[in-house]
Order: C-alpha cells, then sequence, then structure tokens
C-alpha cells in the first residue's frame, strides 16, 4: 500500500476563540433560539464579518450548511468556518457531530493540518456526550480512502491534528474526558471503514484474521483464536464451509475474547458479525452492476472487530465475545450447488437453494458458537440482505429481535451514537417461510419480506437465547445525505453503535 490514510488526532486545548492558533478555527451556530455570547465576541473581534455574511443571506445557520471567513490577522486563527446547527431547540449530541464531521471533511478538503473546534456554546448537553460526539464527527468527516493513490495531486496533509477549544478550566475536564473516548470510537470507526474500503483481493478472510491477531496483541487483556478451514471441518460447521467451498481464499473463524476480572456480568455477551470479504453471490451469480460494492460484505465483521478494539482500550467492565465469520463466496467447480443440504454446526438441517443467501449459511455457525461459549446474549451483526435496503432506504439500519428489553437497548445505543435503527418485525409467519421441505430449513423464504425471513432463519440458531439481529445493509456505504458530512465508500457502520450498547452495560 502506497500511501498511508490522514492521520487524525483529537485533544483539548483551553484557550479563547479569538488566540486559538490553526488553518481552521469551526464554530458552530445556531439558526434561531441562541444568543451565543462567546461568538458574538468573536463577530466583534471580526469586525462584524458574521453578522454581514448572515446579513447579505450567505449564511443561515442551517443543518448541513457552512461558509468560510478569512480573518486576514484580526484573530490567530488563519481561516474562520462558520457551520450551522440549525434550531437550537431540536439539537441533539448527533447534530454536532455532524457539524464537526463536517468542519474536518472541509479542513481535509482544502488541506489544513491544524483545526480548532468550538461548538458547544450555549449547547443544553452534557459537555462530556457531547465531546465525545464532536471528536467522532472529527474522525468520521476527515476521513478519506486514498491507499492506493499513488499519483498524489491533491498533495494532501499527512496529519489532521485538531483540537476542541474552550476556555473555561472547568469545561476543560469534562470536554477532555468526552474527546479521550471519541478519539478512541473514531479511530476504530475509521479502521473498521479502511478494512471495508480494501478490496478483495487485499483484503481476504485469513488477511483479516492477522489483523485481528495484531490488535489482540496490542490491546490488554484481548485474546484473538482464529479456526481455520480444518478447525471449523473438526467441528463440523458446514453451513460455513458451504459458502467457502468455491474460494481459493480459505475462510477463518474469528473469536476475540474479552473477559476482565472486574467484569460485572459472569454470562458474556456476543457479538457476531458477518465477514464476507467479497460477494460475488456464488453459483446464484449477482449481476455485475455495482458488484464491486461486495467488496464491502464484511461491514459487520470489521464492527464487531473494532468494537472489541473500543471494548478493551476503555477497559469496560463487561464480558463479551466477538465472533467474526470470515468468508469469500465464489462461483467455482467446487462451489456449493442451489439444492445442495448441508448439516450445519447447530445438527439443524438446511437446503441452500440460493447461494447468494450466504451471510445467514456462515451466521448459523457463527451464532452456534456463541451458544456453545455459554453467551446469554447475542447480537449480530451484517449486511444481510438487498430486501432490508428495499423496506427503510439507505437511511436506516434494520433492528429484528425476540427480546423487548435487549431492543430498547439497543435503540437507546443508536440515538447516542447517531447510526440509526428502525425496527421490523421477526414473528412466526415469516418462520414459516424457510420452514424446509426436504430438510430442516432453507435457506430463503418468499419473494417478499426478505429482511424478515432472513432474520427469522438466524433466530432459529439462536433460541432460546436473547438475540437481536442488525441488518446493516442499508448502511453498508454513504449514500446521498451522509457525503455532506463525509467521503463516499464504507462509513464503518455499527462501530459507535456497538460501542455505547456495550458501554451502557458497564
Ligand atoms: N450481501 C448481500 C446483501 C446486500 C445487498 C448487502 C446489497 C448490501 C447491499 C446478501 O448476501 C445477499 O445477496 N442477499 C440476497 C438474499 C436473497 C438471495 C434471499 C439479496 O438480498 O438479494
Ligand atoms: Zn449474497
Ligand atoms: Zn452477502
Amino acid at each position: 500500500m502506497a500511501r498511508q490514510i490522514i492521520k487524525i488526532n483529537v485533544k483539548t486545548t483551553q484557550t479563547t476563540l479569538e488566540k486559538a492558533k490553526a488553518d481552521i478555527l469551526a464554530i458552530g451556530l445556531y439558526s434561531k433560539g441562541a444568543k451565543q455570547a462567546l461568538i458574538n465576541k468573536l463577530d466583534t473581534a471580526l469586525a462584524g464579518e458574521i453578522t454581514r455574511l448572515k446579513k447579505i443571506g450567505d449564511f443561515k445557520g442551517e443543518k448541513g450548511t457552512c461558509a468560510i471567513l478569512y480573518t486576514r490577522k484580526k484573530i490567530a486563527a488563519e481561516r474562520v468556518l462558520l457551520l450551522g446547527l440549525g434550531e437550537k431547540q431540536n439539537a441533539t449530541a448527533d447534530t454536532f457531530r455532524c457539524a464537526a464531521s463536517k468542519a474536518a471533511l472541509e479542513a481535509v478538503k482544502i488541506n489544513a493540518k491544524t483545526l480548532a473546534v468550538y461548538l458547544h456554546d450555549e449547547a443544553k448537553i452534557d459537555l462530556e456526550n457531547l465531546a465525545q460526539a464532536v471528536a467522532e464527527g472529527i474522525h468520521f468527516g476527515g476521513y478519506k480512502y486514498d491507499e492506493f493513490v499513488t499519483q498524489q495531486e491533491d498533495k494532501r496533509a499527512a496529519n489532521l491534528s485538531a483540537a476542541v477549544i474552550d476556555s473555561n478550566q472547568r469545561a476543560m475536564k469534562k470536554l477532555t474526558a468526552g474527546v479521550k473516548v471519541g478519539q478512541i470510537v473514531g479511530q476504530a470507526q475509521n479502521f473498521a471503514r479502511t478494512l471495508c474500503n480494501r478490496p478483495g483481493n487485499v483484503l481476504y478472510p485469513a488477511k483479516l484474521a492477522a489483523i485481528a491477531k495484531k490488535i489482540a496483541s496490542s490491546v490488554p487483556s484481548l485474546n484473538c483464536t482464529v479456526l481455520d478451514e480444518k478447525k471449523m471441518a473438526a467441528k463440523k460447521m458446514n453451513a460455513f464451509l458451504a459458502v467457502a467451498a468455491g474460494a481459493m481464499n480459505k475462510p477463518r473463524m474469528i473469536i476475540l475474547k474479552y473477559t476482565p476480572r472486574s467484569a460485572k456480568n459472569k454470562t458474556p455477551v456476543a457479538l457476531v458479525g458477518k465477514a464476507i470479504t467479497f460477494d460475488s453471490g456464488g453459483i446464484s451469480l449477482k449481476p455485475s452492476a455495482d458488484m464491486h460494492e461486495m467488496k464491502m460484505d464484511m461491514t459487520g465483521g470489521a464492527a464487531v472487530l473494532m468494537t472489541m478494539e473500543v471494548i478493551a482500550k476503555l477497559k469496560l467492565p463487561v464480558c463479551v465475545y466477538g465472533i467474526i465469520c470470515a468468508a469469500e463466496n465464489k462461483p467455482d467447480g467446487a462451489s456449493t450447488l442451489p439444492g445442495d443440504i448441508v448439516t450445519t454446526y447447530s445438527g439443524k438441517t438446511v437446503e441452500i437453494l440460493n447461494t447468494d443467501a450466504e451471510g445467514r449459511l456462515v451466521l448459523a455457525d457463527g451464532i452456534h458458537h456463541a451458544k456453545v461459549l455459554k453467551c446469554k446474549t447475542i447480537v449480530d451483526i451484517a449486511t444481510l440482505t438487498g430486501a432490508c435496503i428495499g423496506a427503510l432506504g439507505k437511511h436506516k439500519a434494520g433492528l429484528l429481535t425476540n427480546n423487548e428489553k435487549l431492543a430498547g437497548s439497543l435503540e437507546k445505543a443508536s440515538a447516542q451514537s447517531g447510526e440509526p435503527l428502525w425496527r421490523l418485525p421477526c414473528t412466526e409467519e415469516y418462520a414459516d417461510e424457510i420452514k424446509g421441505k426436504i430438510s430442516d430449513l432453507k435457506n430463503i423464504g418468499s419473494k417478499y419480506g426478505g429482511a424478515s425471513t432472513g432474520a427469522a432463519f438466524l433466530e432459529q440458531f439462536a433460541k432460546p437465547v436473547t438475540w437481536a439481529h442488525l441488518d446493516i445493509a442499508p448502511k453498508m456505504n454513504a449514500s446521498q445525505p451522509m457525503t455532506k458530512y463525509t467521503q463516499p465508500g464504507s462509513v464503518g457502520f455499527g462501530v459507535r453503535l456497538l460501542s455505547s450498547f456495550i458501554m451502557n452495560l458497564s
């Protein structure tokens, strides 16, 4: 790989808006409902430039908008970036996360090396949570996948050094604590994006396993075991192996274990991720348009890996297993055929009617393994179905579960992390659709309701354990509204969400 991805670092600095030294000073302005005393002071130092910009209508403070001002040495920063926060009464932590993201996106666009951020003027949200969101946002927006660009026409900086600023000593304490968490989560999310953005010839199951091993060895109390195809065969993980049968790159089940002595839960939680490093569909081959995007069919697995890193780095007192089901789905002479029947790790038999419904097959064995490890809560995360995109568009991921309390916990984590979920049903009718005729189960249901039949299939392997399934196919890559805040490609969906979910258990 020719190039190292922009290194982003976020810290806090105690200073004023006028004295902050940076290539860009980014500030947040509401469209309605706030006096913003410190920003008015800055406006005075800038001889009323901010007021003028508002007056001529170039900037109204609306959400997602921004405008740049050149300071001509009136203050220490070279430029001021005004970021719209919308109406104050509607502002949530995610409003600030998005604004911070926009600031970093703009900073990287003009090759800025230093960014000072002050968004929390008059904010009514707990400063620690807000600072975490801002740090996460800076990482999110500053990310750009350009490992393989060798003709460096954009001459971008190698680093982006950002500081959340405030002049108040008391505020500093909370801001620093929040930024510390946001830095860890933001970095993890961006590395998940890199893993997903890497093409299939670069990142295949064995490579992902090697990276997981390296991550585990660099963080205390995180342990990593890798099952290769021989070990998986010995355990009779035949559903998993059926998916990988046609691939030259052999599958791996990656098992991360985090069981700190301080743990409050003695029965571990399992996070199970689908990591199909390339999904061609197999013998049920996908059409070629956009097939390249299926290098990101490992988004769930990447989210599990990087969440495990976050949990361990933050030393959270919770026992968690991360199970990553890594395989490549390819057509070949040795591939599984439509109609083949396999006996899964659990003993249940499945008729594989469509080899493109492969995620549920690797997850069936991954989920069963979570049960073997005595996990009492299982959350799986997978780019499982195109049908989920049909149901929700690209705006929200699907949440399907057999437990109301778990639904509530995940919805809470979703609100905190700004990674949106929407409930979809997973009731008996759907389970009836995947009952087999010549086997226990079949891997597809009828033409409609694919997100729910996919989940119902997984539930057969999870039950009676408390379980939830996150179908993140809609959030596999950045869609229209998101590209206002970040570059296209993987958004590393799930790292923030699962990190918040586990943080709330501690
Ligand atoms: N990885 C795909 C689902 C997907 C589609 C994710 C688009 C992201 C964007 C999955 O393995 C798949 O192909 N599912 C099939 C299931 C069907 C055969 C029952 C689908 O959605 O068409
Ligand atoms: Zn598929
Ligand atoms: Zn897939």
